[in-house]
């Protein structure tokens, strides 16, 4: 992700154990392209020296507001116009409560009152004090004010307690970095998406379903929310973190996944059917457990066709969103998938040939190739996670 070239990030260490931190995120941030000033509390040099962060940054290290030296390379006021992200971190309880106070007594607590960037928080204080209610009530305060809260972590504290309070790692909160500076491609977007698979019941204890884990809609849900649209996601039986700022609905059978779908399409721009729906269902379900019969070496159960979701979203006359299906394929994968990109009136068709071990169901990795009327794309193996951004901002340009 090249999110962070050319980006300005103020960094605010202010005095706890976790400023040893700084120097590896600072490292990590210029890496990436970042330019860092680093502001300094008093008591963040008891932690870490200026020295170092000078090495790291390239710049030297503010600290005094009263410092005529430092304000005349670049004065305070300067320093906070010129930053696009400010990040505190670590952010002890006391720099907590003194920006919730709106306090500027000392050179970071006035750059943030002065400066017009988002502010980014990175909390890191013993358990208890994380947990007192002052601070929990200077948090909420903050987030009130749309500060942006970045963690903290919960496990072994330097002092020896255990619970939240843990700085994040520098690479947890370069991603945040990196998430932040996104571009926001489907802003304005809503997106409606299908994970997972379906729950076709054969009595009260038996269906049939498939290997669909969920993983590849969970993450177009978060790519295309990290993008900015605003995304609901109807999923199957998953077990799958819903990501962050996603309306989930959970349904079990096709049949309720093609009533939730068909409500909610056309409040919809984009509809992306991820999920791996049961084309066929049992066309009687036992209401009591079918036993097991000695005279009986087989069973027969009869099965009915199930609607299909995405080709009645694109048939839909009115409200009728860009619609995006999914064609999992063991052979012939191109003329499959252009057969159900025809045949079901899609927009898009995201191919994968989910013969191949390491991609298709419930892996962590996948490749794609996207067929449309007149042209097709290939989105080489790589995590679900990146494809999932890929796709969207592919997306994001075919709507335009
Ligand atoms: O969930 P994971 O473990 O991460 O795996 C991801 C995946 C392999 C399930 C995913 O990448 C994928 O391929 N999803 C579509 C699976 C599928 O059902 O493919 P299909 O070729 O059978 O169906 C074609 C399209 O019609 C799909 O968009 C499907 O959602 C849709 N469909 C199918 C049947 C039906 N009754 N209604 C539908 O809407």
């Amino acid at each position: 992700m090249q999110t962070l070239s050319g980006k300005k990030i103020l960094l605010g260490i202010s005095g706890g154990i976790a400023a040893y931190k700084c120097a590896e995120l600072t490292r990590r941030l210029i890496e990436r392209g970042t330019e860092i000033r680093v502001v300094m509390t008093e008591a963040a040099k008891e932690f870490i020296t200026p020295l170092t962060m000078q090495a790291v940054s390239g710049h030297q290290v503010a600290s005094s507001l009263l410092d005529p030296e430092a304000e005349r390379s670049m004065n305070h006021i300067e320093l906070a116009k010129w930053a696009d992200l400010v990040l505190l971190a670590p952010a002890t309880a006391d720099l907590i409560a003194r920006v919730a106070g709106g306090l500027g007594n000392d050179l970071l607590s006035t750059l943030v009152l002065a400066t017009e960037a988002p502010v980014a928080v990175a909390p890191a204080m013993n358990q208890q004090m994380y947990k007192n209610i002052a601070t929990q009530e200077n948090l909420a305060t903050l987030i009130r004010r749309e500060f942006i809260i970045w963690g903290p972590g919960a496990g072994e504290q330097a002092c020896g307690d255990v619970g939240p309070g843990r700085m994040l790692e520098p690479m947890e909160l370069v991603h945040h970095c990196e998430e932040f500076f996104q571009p926001r491609l489907l802003s304005g977007q809503s997106i409606l998406i299908t994970a997972g698979p379906t729950q076709e019941a054969i009595d009260p204890v038996r269906y049939i379903s498939n290997h669909s884990s969920g993983k590849m809609g969970f993450q177009l849900a978060e790519a295309a929310a990290r993008s900015g649209a605003s995304v609901t996601l109807i999923s199957g039986p998953v077990n799958q973190r819903t990501p962050d700022g996603v309306c989930r609905i959970d349904v079990t059978s096709a049949t309720n996944m093609h009533e939730e779908v068909m409500k909610l399409a056309p409040e919809h721009t984009i509809f992306i059917s991820c999920a791996a729906v049961a084309d066929y269902r049992p066309e009687c379900i036992s209401e009591q457990k079918i036993k097991k019969t000695k005279d009986k070496d087989a069973m027969t159960i009869r099965m009915i066709k199930n609607p299909d979701i995405v080709a009645s979203v694109a048939s839909l006359t009115e409200g009728r969103p860009y619609t995006v299906g999914f064609a999992a394929e063991t052979q012939n994968l191109e003329h499959y998938a252009r057969n159900k990109l025809e045949q079901k009136n899609l927009d898009l068709i995201c191919a994968n040939d989910v013969s191949v071990s390491g991609q298709g169901f419930n892996s962590d990795s996948n490749a794609l190739t996207v067929y449309w009327k007149n042209g097709e794309h290939v989105f080489p193996l790589t995590s679900k996670n990146q494809l999932a951004m890929e796709l969207m901002s592919f997306i994001s340009e075919k709507i335009q």
